[in-house]
Parts: structure tokens; C-alpha cells; sequence
């Protein structure tokens, strides 16, 4: 009888430190070192791939039928704006922030000499955020890195492991010690299958499906840098975490009754998050991914060895960037974007359907299917050309204010049922630099003027502080 009391009050005990111990949720606002922070050549930047796409290819010419560039973008990389703009994060509330980092700004050749002015530049950043109460989430790749790398081929060069594992080395090394969240990488899908599908739609010579599928090999690449620095991190036994970020797009048929709209749409999933997820966490691809593989790419033959490498050093976290599920039909390829182009919806979002179930059932397949692991929601949010304009000097997104309310319930209604959720971070704080779209797409609470520099907080802005007020602790 007693032992039983005494094993009882020890358990209390142990739960009561547990959960003095558990971090706060974490919640925030995301951006990424291209679309916020200009200043394109100081303090020793180097060009980056995006540098170059932007100034010399003039990309959104043939996406918005205008030149638009990040050179100033919203001049988050000095510290006198930055330092407004941490205030205007200290009144939203969050106690988080994820951001990138430049590669081309801290080594700018790509590899060889550290550019130490960088280093001390995101030093400084960090401070000031943690001063303020903000725990950064640094992402150390988000799409750009040095454009000399471009030349050499990217990710199309078997090199370009060991030099983005030279890269991420420098920066653990460096802030290990004062970062707790480190991404390795942000959404391989949309970076080769369709970014990189979309800029070479004119030049490629090879036809559809053997193109997208020719793509695979540097997203294996890919995966393959992502636990070689998931495994230098513990082996250098830090106190934090490492994690990547995948896009999740869980897919629906158009039709519901269609079974062929339902098959389709079954492939598409594997193909944008099995493909992913699976070797993350079941060390392989699936197999009706490898059997396309097999078809429209039989060089690509990833080895037994890669695959074990991949499984055994699983990331400590999933960070998912939830905007849309994909909505498909029978007659689509899944290997192409025709999905993009499927929205019902009469009021169409910049992002695609709005279906905040899906968030919810894509984290409940997370924990049923992948071993419930860490999740964080790294990005989520939205945008419409009806809103973002301002009207004697405000901004009222109703419809962005709605999309978020209503994400965050579905989220925390699977956090209430297991899922093991740790944060939520919305897309963006600012309007900003929207890759091909340049200026023409706003994401933010906050608005900007790109003119001046201003900035404004808008409705949902005011909608997710009172948000993260009435769910500040769990
Ligand atoms: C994601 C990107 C992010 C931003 C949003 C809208 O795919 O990770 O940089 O552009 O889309």
C-alpha cells in the first residue's frame, strides 16, 4: 500500500517538473533572407542565385511583365529598420521568429573565406531578438545561395553536398550555442518541382514527365546534405534542435464521386509528400514513386546505403508549411502542376482553396502514419487582390483574418488530440518579395509600402495578437 502512495507522489513529482520544464507554444512570423532583406551588396554580400535571376535574367518579366528585384526589398537587413520591426513583433505578441539566413552574405564565394561582417550582422540580430523575447527559428538554406554555385550547376552537381555541409558547419559552429531551432532546408518540393519547373518551362528539352522526374536526383541530393548536417549537429551534442521544412499539399479529388479524380488525386499526394516524408521518416521512397522513377528516369537508383543514411538521422522536428491542399483532377498528370490551376473556390485566394481541415488531417496523418513526431507549422497564411489596400490609413483583411482564425483552430483542435505541435508561425509578418510574383502578391499582417518603407499592421495583425493572448500557454 505504501509503495503505491510513494510511487504515485514520485509520478506527480516527475510530472510537475515536466512541466515546469516545457517550452512555452511557440507562436510567430516567418520571412526568408530573399524576399525581406535588400541591401544586396553591403557589408561584402556576394551575388546570390536569386540576385542573378532577379538583376540579370529579370525573371518576373516573364511572370508579371515587369522587372522587380530584391536589392531593397524591405530593408530588413539594416538594423535601424529591423529594429522597428522587432518592436512592431514585441506588440503583436510572439515569442518567435523564423527567418533564413544569406548564404551569399556569409560566404559569399560559396565556399572558402567567411565573410566575418555577416557573422557579426546575425550576431547582433540575434540579440536583439532574444533581448526582446523572441526566440529565432533560423532557417539555414530558404531557397538562394551563392550564384557562383549556380554556374557550377546547383544542386545538379554532386559537389553541392559537400559545399552546403561546408556552409551549415560555419553557421552551427558559429551559433550553435545560441540557437535552439535550426532548419536544415525549406520545401525541396517547391525549390526542383516547381520553381525550378516553372523558370524552365521555355528552355527544357526533354518531354514533361522526364523532366519533372529528372528533377529527382537533386532533391535526393538534397535530402542526403539534410542528414549529413542533421547528423554534425548531434554529434557536436548541442542543447537545441534541428529540423527541416517540407510544403504539405495533402491532395483531394476534384470529384469525390470520380474515381478516376480519387486515383489521380492519390498519386499527387505521393508525389508531393510521400516523396518527402517517407524517406524522412521510413528511410525510403514510396513505391509507386519509384516505379515513375523507374520509368521516366531509370538513372536515378538511389542506394541502399543513402536510404539507411537518410532514415537513421531523422530530423528532430518537422516544421510543415501549410497553405492549401491540392485539389486534383482525373485528367491531370502527377507529374506536372496542373494541380496549381484546380481552385473551386469564388473568392480565390493568392494561395490556393481555402481548406483548414486539411491542416488538421494532414497532422493527424503525421502522427498515425509518421510516428507522431515534433511539428511545427512554419508557414501559413494567404492573401487576396480584393484586400490590402488602404483606406484612410488602414487595412482590413477580413477574409486573411478569417483563413488564419480558422488554421489555427483546425491546428490546436489536433494538438487537443495528440498531435505533438509545438508552434505556429504565419506567413508572412511583412509584405515582401513573393519570389516570381515580386510586389504583386502581400502576405503580411503587416503591411509596407514598398516606396517608403512604411509599415502598417492590418486587421488580422490585431486578429492574431488577441489570438496568441487568449493562447499563450498550453
Ligand atoms: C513558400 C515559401 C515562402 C513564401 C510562401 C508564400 O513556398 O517558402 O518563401 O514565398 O511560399
Amino acid at each position: 500500500m505504501m509503495n503505491k502512495k510513494l510511487i504515485l507522489l514520485l509520478c506527480l513529482a516527475v510530472h510537475f517538473v515536466n512541466a515546469q520544464k516545457k517550452q512555452p507554444f511557440l507562436w510567430g512570423v516567418a520571412t526568408a533572407a530573399y524576399q525581406v532583406d535588400g541591401n544586396y551588396q553591403v557589408d561584402g554580400k556576394g551575388e546570390s542565385k536569386w540576385d542573378f535571376l532577379t538583376n540579370k535574367v529579370g525573371i518576373t518579366q516573364f511572370t508579371i511583365g515587369e522587372k522587380q528585384t530584391g536589392n531593397v526589398a524591405i530593408n530588413m537587413y539594416d538594423r535601424t529598420q529591423y529594429l522597428k520591426d522587432i518592436q512592431l513583433m514585441k506588440e503583436l505578441g510572439v515569442n518567435a521568429y523564423r527567418m533564413s539566413l544569406d548564404w551569399s552574405r556569409i560566404i559569399p564565394d560559396g565556399v572558402g573565406a567567411v565573410n566575418e561582417k555577416a557573422l557579426a550582422h546575425y550576431d547582433q540580430l540575434f540579440d536583439d531578438l532574444l533581448a526582446a523575447g523572441i526566440e529565432p527559428l533560423v532557417t539555414i538554406y530558404h531557397f538562394d545561395y551563392p550564384a557562383v554555385l549556380l554556374q557550377k550547376g546547383g544542386w545538379g552537381n554532386p559537389e553541392m553536398e559537400n559545399w552546403y555541409y561546408n556552409y551549415a558547419s560555419v553557421v552551427i559552429n558559429r551559433f550553435g550555442k545560441k540557437i535552439k531551432n535550426f532548419i536544415t532546408f525549406n520545401e525541396p518540393y517547391i525549390e526542383f518541382f516547381l520553381v525550378e519547373n516553372m523558370l524552365n518551362a521555355q528552355n527544357n528539352k526533354l518531354p514533361e514527365k522526364e523532366y519533372y522526374m529528372s528533377q529527382m536526383q537533386k532533391a535526393h541530393r538534397q535530402l542526403i546534405a539534410n542528414a549529413r548536417v542533421i547528423k554534425l549537429y548531434h554529434d557536436l551534442k548541442l542543447k537545441g534542435q534541428i529540423g527541416i521544412v517540407l510544403n504539405v499539399n495533402p491532395a483531394a479529388p476534384w470529384d469525390e464521386k470520380k474515381v478516376a479524380d480519387q486515383k489521380a488525386a492519390d498519386f499527387q499526394d505521393v508525389l508531393i509528400n510521400g516523396l518527402f516524408l517517407d524517406p524522412l521518416y521510413k528511410g525510403k521512397y514510396p513505391k509507386v514513386a519509384l516505379d515513375s522513377l523507374a520509368k521516366y528516369n531509370p538513372s536515378f537508383k538511389p542506394s541502399t546505403e543513402e536510404m539507411a543514411f537518410i532514415g537513421a538521422n531523422k530530423p528532430d522536428f518537422l516544421g510543415i508549411n501549410f497553405y492549401a491542399p491540392a485539389i486534383v483532377k482525373g485528367e491531370d498528370s502527377a507529374m506536372s502542376l496542373k494541380w496549381l490551376d484546380n481552385n473551386p473556390d469564388e473568392v480565390k485566394s493568392n494561395v490556393g482553396p481555402v481548406r483548414p481541415e486539411y491542416l488538421y488531417k494532414m497532422l493527424m496523418r503525421l502522427k498515425n502514419d509518421y510516428g507522431n513526431p515534433q511539428v511545427i507549422i512554419t508557414e501559413n497564411g494567404t492573401g487576396f487582390v480584393s484586400e490590402d489596400v488602404k483606406v484612410n490609413g488602414k487595412i482590413n483583411d477580413p477574409l486573411r483574418t478569417d483563413y488564419i482564425k480558422r488554421h489555427v483552430e483546425w491546428a490546436l483542435k489536433a494538438k487537443k488530440e495528440g498531435v505533438n505541435l509545438f508552434g505556429y508561425t504565419v506567413w508572412s509578418g511583412w509584405d515582401n518579395f513573393e519570389w516570381v510574383s515580386g510586389y504583386t502578391k502581400r502576405l503580411g499582417l503587416i503591411y509596407v509600402d514598398f516606396a517608403t518603407q512604411e509599415r502598417t499592421p492590418k486587421q488580422s495583425f490585431y486578429e492574431y495578437q488577441k489570438i496568441i493572448k487568449e493562447n499563450r500557454s498550453f
